[in-house]
């Protein structure tokens, strides 16, 4: 049987990392071998890429970063993610296309029809089983990320209004997305938000984890 699908998004310093780890190790727990990886990222060539688009300073157009980051994808997809699903294997992926749309359309203005495009490029169509947007105002994840300081990324560095456009693309996403994409609150402690995510994924695919 084929492996679930399961993304994670959200603006900076939703948690992301924190629940993916935990659902992680249910999902081990209850007998399962999920793969947890990241996007950009995820095969050497794209946590290559990831480098560059990420910390390198200097500027990058808006056109350049979105084919960056479906270069990325479209590599990882076709080298660990889409063989892990056919092997059977569950995988939690840091991020996935939705991100495009969010930070190079919303944040960017890119035209959603070129992002389209690039999608069924780089991913052939493929579509997370599941989708958890991890939904946090812009102060409070300015404020979880503040600790980073100098280190702040790319996307992290950027005004807030930028942060807001994500952030409403985002919500866009889950209103049109069919029930595919779920918006929880992530201001909420990091047990509480787990355990909404855990009732989800087994009502969602039937499973029992803990
Ligand atoms: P992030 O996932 O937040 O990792 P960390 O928590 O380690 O900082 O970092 C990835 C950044 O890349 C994030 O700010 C969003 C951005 N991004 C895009 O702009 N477009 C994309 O398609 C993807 C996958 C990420």
């Amino acid at each position: 049987m084929r492996g679930r699908f399961l993304t994670f998004e959200g603006g900076d310093g939703a948690g992301k990392t924190t629940q993916i780890e935990l659902l992680s190790q249910a999902l081990t727990r209850a007998g399962q071998d999920p793969l947890v990886t990241r996007e950009p990222g995820g095969t050497k060539l794209a946590e290559e890429i990831r480098h560059w688009v990420l910390h390198h300073a200097s500027s990058i157009d808006a056109e350049t970063e979105v084919l960056l980051m479906f270069a990325a994808r479209s590599h990882h997809t076709r080298e660990v993610i889409e063989p892990a699903l056919a092997s059977g294997r569950w995988v939690l992926c840091d991020r996935y296309t939705d991100a495009s749309y969010a930070y190079q359309g919303g944040g960017r203005g890119l035209a959603h029809s070129l992002i389209a495009s690039l999608e069924q490029i780089a991913t052939g169509g493929l579509k997370p089983d599941l989708t958890i947007l991890l939904d946090l105002g812009i102060d409070d994840g300015i404020r979880r990320t503040g600790g980073r300081g100098t280190h702040q990324d790319r996307f992290e560095s950027e005004e807030a209004a930028f942060k807001e456009r994500v952030r409403a693309a985002y919500h866009h996403i889950a209103e049109t997305s069919s029930g595919r994409m779920v918006n929880l609150d992530a201001s909420q402690a990091v047990d509480e938000l787990y355990n909404q995510i855990k009732l989800l994924v087994n009502e969602r695919f039937g499973v029992s984890i803990d």
